[in-house]
């Protein structure tokens, strides 16, 4: 069971119909990630990476394909089903990052494990402990219209990091940090991914973070092709 891969796509398929034309954006996608593996997706803007996120995490549906995450495909799972199977393996940081505004940053953060019916007061306390991990102790209180575009984004890291997930899809999730943050950060993923014996699939415009995952792929007409980080469209 343990040498499952956390993660296997094959032959996806994904285009938007409607508006003048017809956008094919993943055409036959092939990819396996194994435990404690890290892979990095860079490509151009547009080419799909979000897309291709999206669809692995089962937020959306590919038009064909299999996507299977710790066993299970998305599309063997009824939508309820597939609630909770998110909920228990996967961890998402959008590239926007989605936060509830109503909401603190502490109930942002526990709002996962709400969803797993933990108690409150533990949801609440393993919340404060991740916000403490993304340095933002001190920020608990505030909603996301009281924070900066960088303490939005760790909150939304904390948020799916606080589940511990087997599979963590984060979107540029140090799109907006300054440098000590990024690395921050970068060094939180791999250590939830070594700590739960996960796999970690980072999209990102930063060539230095892609260099540093176990695999780099590129992203381009649809498909993944081997990557080189240097090959990355600079911003
Ligand atoms: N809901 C949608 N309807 C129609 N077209 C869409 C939709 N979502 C995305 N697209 C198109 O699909 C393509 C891929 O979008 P996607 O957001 O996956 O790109 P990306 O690689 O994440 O880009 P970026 O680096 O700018 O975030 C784009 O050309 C976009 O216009
Ligand atoms: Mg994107």
């Amino acid at each position: 069971m343990n040498d499952q891969p956390v993660l296997r796509a094959s032959a996806v398929h994904k285009r938007y119909e409607g508006g003048p034309q017809t956008v094919e954006v993943l055409a036959g996608i092939e990819l396996e990630l194994q435990r404690r593996r890290t892979l990095a997706v860079v490509g151009a803007s547009g080419s799909g990476k979000s897309t291709l996120l999206h669809l692995l995490g089962g937020l959306e549906h590919a038009d064909s394909g299999r996507i299977e995450v710790c066993g299970s495909a998305w599309s063997d799972l009824s939508p309820a089903a597939q609630g909770t199977w998110r909920n228990r393996h996967v961890g998402f940081v959008y590239q926007f990052h989605h936060l509830l505004p109503e909401f603190s940053a502490l109930d942002n953060v526990a709002m996962p494990l709400r969803i797993r019916r933990m108690a409150s007061e533990a949801a609440r306390r393993e919340a404060a402990a991740m916000l403490e991990q993304v340095g933002l102790g001190a920020r608990c209180a505030h909603r996301p219209g009281e924070l900066s575009g960088g303490e939005r984004q760790r909150v939304a890291l904390a948020r799916a990091l606080v589940t511990r997930p087997a599979l963590l899809l984060a979107d540029e999730p140090t799109g907006n940090l300054d440098a000590d943050n990024a690395e921050r950060m970068f060094a939180l993923l791999l250590q939830v991914v070594a700590d739960q014996h996960g796999a970690l699939v980072l999209v990102t415009h930063d060539q230095q973070l892609a260099q540093r995952c176990d695999t780099c792929l590129l992203l381009a007409k649809g498909r993944l092709q081997p990557g080189d980080a240097q090959d990355l469209p600079r911003r």
